[in-house]
């Protein structure tokens, strides 16, 4: 055991056997810098004058340890203490992480706290612990004089257009340490937090347009638990769900093969008993496979394929990024992309490749990628200008001087899709029956190549023929499909693009279309709604305040805009967003209500 993790054990072990009540006590934080102070004690005032709002239903003594939930009772503990209201101590932390595989250094106190609870609680061990009359997962919400919910002190700026988000606040075991800590694919958290600072949050079902259910589903047996508890408790608690049988409520889960990650069991009663939720997840396959025998995931017209989070070190040093627009301009040569195709990655879904006599990966493999990795390395890896190889050292080059580049599924969905669209190489995407990132609402045939499996002997000629003033007006188009494809409003930006085109906005977009013409079917929306035509070309004319986002990579920041690891940096604890209130587009100031913003 290092030195570190003792420290943390022995902590723990303090803060569980001496909670001490001045840590929770509501006492403005001793704040002693004024403007702090003043927010404080208005806070307080607020508090007293919401006379109107109905006493605390949580039980007595709630607010010692936890944080009460006051619009349903709810008493939220901490991790280490449980119970109605949160007074007992859990007798063994390590029994606790046994049960989730979760390890001791992931309580670590510098565990960020969703929002940083927006100066309106304490972050302990990625908690919030609301002062008393805030709650929710970053204290957002509190009694407001009219006796209704508000938002950050009524400061919250609602959107005048769009949607309507309704959040639902789960228990903090739902939602806050384990996942922070444990995420790979974090998008649910960072689509919550942008939900936040969107101004399309609402705290009133009645008015909502969607309801999102804030799990994560991607962990394991943990995600089979949160699904089979979360869903009977929101349809018990609030009234929302039955409502609408469950219609206009989102879920995101980022697994490889959408809803087909999870057991046979709950895929039925998906099928079944919840099937009108709506899925947002990153594999579009939407019929049998019957090469791969893989089931469909997705539901066109129902469900929406959402992009990756890509994050691939580097990949802003696409030749899109002014700055390195303008190196190359300088250097007075632009580059050449005089490779034909180009891919580099696992082509059995392991380090090994296919046998060469009989074509086919080793057991367990056989159905990797459709069979397509292995189809075309077989086929064409010797074809003069295509470079179809395991591994390289020099990946983002090689996608910068390829035209094309092969963008096949994986082991579900892939993301080379994104990745090469946005160093600028036209995706060639294989794989039968499976939708792109907002396919159909976006049509992607506008920006890259799409062939069937069955024409992969075929390539070379196929994309030979492409003529040259296409692969030109398609390279054009991917400096905006680019930006749809990627959550620049939350992790900064990389094109210099000011984030109202990205991935979070085009969701939101559709979800706006779907509402507004629930009849019309995706591919049309951009024949009914012409705002969505022109926000699909990025070309949208309603005056906006353009909003500096961070940018990617300290050595390509503009030379006016912050890097994104600064802003990180900020709030002191190592490398995370959600502690950053409203993610990257406050960066400039990590109060909320003071957040900039894009929209009217
Ligand atoms: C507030 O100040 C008092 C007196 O200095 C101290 O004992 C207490 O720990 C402080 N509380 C917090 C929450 O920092
Ligand atoms: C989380 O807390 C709720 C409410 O206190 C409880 O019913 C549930 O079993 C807990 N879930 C986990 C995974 O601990
Ligand atoms: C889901 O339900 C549809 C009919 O509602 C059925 O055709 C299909 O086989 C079911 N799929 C699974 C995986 O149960
Ligand atoms: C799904 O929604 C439709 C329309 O509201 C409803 O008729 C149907 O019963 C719902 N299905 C389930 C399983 O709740
Ligand atoms: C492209 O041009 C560069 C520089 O002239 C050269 O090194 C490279 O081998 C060429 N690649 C192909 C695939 O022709």
């Amino acid at each position: 055991m290092s030195w570190a993790s003792i420290a943390i054990v022995t902590g723990l072990l303090f803060l569980a056997a001496t909670p001490s009540e001045a840590f929770y006590r509501d006492d403005c934080y001793n704040s002693t810098r004024g403007e702090e102070r003043e927010l404080c004690l208005r806070r307080s005032l607020l508090r007293r004058q919401a006379v109107a709002a109905p006493s605390s239903s949580c039980p007595k003594g709630c607010t010692v340890h936890g944080v009460c939930h006051e619009d349903i009772g709810r008493c939220d503990c901490p991790r280490h203490f449980t119970g109605p209201a949160c007074s007992t101590v859990v007798p063994s932390i390590s029994k606790l992480c046994a049960k989730y595989s979760i390890k001791l250094r992931d309580f670590g106190k510098d565990s960020p706290c969703f929002n940083n609870c927006n100066q309106r609680g304490r972050c302990i061990a990625g908690i919030c612990h609301c002062q008393p009359g805030y709650w929710g997962i970053d204290c957002a919400i509190s009694w407001g004089p009219n006796g209704k919910m508000q938002l950050l002190d009524g400061n919250y700026v609602e959107r005048k257009t769009g949607v309507k988000v309704y959040i639902y606040e789960l228990p903090s075991n739902m939602t806050s340490w384990y996942p922070f800590m444990r995420m790979d694919r974090p998008v649910h958290l960072m689509f919550w937090q942008r939900l936040m600072s969107s101004g399309m949050r609402t705290l009133d079902g009645n008015k909502a347009d969607y309801f999102y259910i804030p799990i994560n589903t991607r962990t394991g047996s943990l995600a089979r638990e949160e699904l089979e508890w979360t869903l009977p408790y929101i349809k018990k608690t609030y009234p929302w769900w039955s409502k609408d049988n469950g219609n206009r409520h989102l879920i995101i889960h980022t697994g490889d093969m959408g809803i087909n990650d999870f057991p046979l069991a709950t895929r039925r009663e998906l099928n079944e008993s919840l099937s009108n939720i709506t899925w947002l997840t990153h594999w579009g396959l939407h019929e049998y496979h019957p090469i791969a025998k893989w089931y469909p995931a997705h539901r066109p017209g129902k469900d929406i394929v959402i992009p990756v989070m890509i994050m691939t070190q580097g990949f802003h040093l696409s030749p899109m990024n002014p700055r390195m627009e303008a190196e190359i301009k300088a250097q007075g040569a632009p580059r050449l992309r005089n490779g034909t195709l180009f891919f580099a990655g696992r082509i059995c879904g392991d380090r090994d490749l296919p046998d060469p006599k009989t074509g086919k990966c080793g057991p367990g493999h056989e159905d990797y990628s459709f069979g397509v990795r292995q189809a075309v390395y077989l086929q064409h890896r010797n074809v003069k200008g295509f470079r179809i190889v395991a591994w390289t050292s020099t990946y983002l080059e090689d996608i910068s001087s390829h035209k094309f580049c092969l963008a096949p599924v994986g082991g579900g969905h892939g993301k080379r899709n994104i990745l090469v669209a946005f160093m600028g190489c036209l995706p060639v995407l294989i794989g039968d029956h499976v939708l792109q990132p907002f396919e159909p609402e976006i049509d992607w045939s506008r920006f890259s190549i799409s062939v069937p499996e069955a024409d992969i002997p075929d390539l070379p000629r196929i994309l030979a023929n492409v003529p040259a003033s296409e692969v030109a007006s398609k390279q054009k188009r991917l400096r905006c499909a680019a930006q749809h494809m990627f959550y620049s409003s939350t992790l900064g930006a990389i094109l210099g693009e000011d984030g109202r085109y990205d991935a979070f906005e085009t969701l939101m977009e559709i979800l706006r279309v779907r509402k507004e013409h629930p009849d019309v079917p995706p591919e049309k929306y951009q024949k009914v709604d012409q705002r969505f035509r022109k926000f699909i070309n990025c070309d949208l004319d309603d005056e906006v305040n353009p909003v500096p986002l961070c940018t990617q990579g300290k050595e390509m920041q503009l030379v006016d805009r912050k890097s994104c690891k600064d802003c990180r940096r900020k709030d002191g604890t190592s490398n995370s967003f959600f502690n950053s209130a409203g993610g990257m587009l406050c960066c400039e100031d990590h109060d909320m209500t003071k957040c900039p913003r894009g929209w009217k």
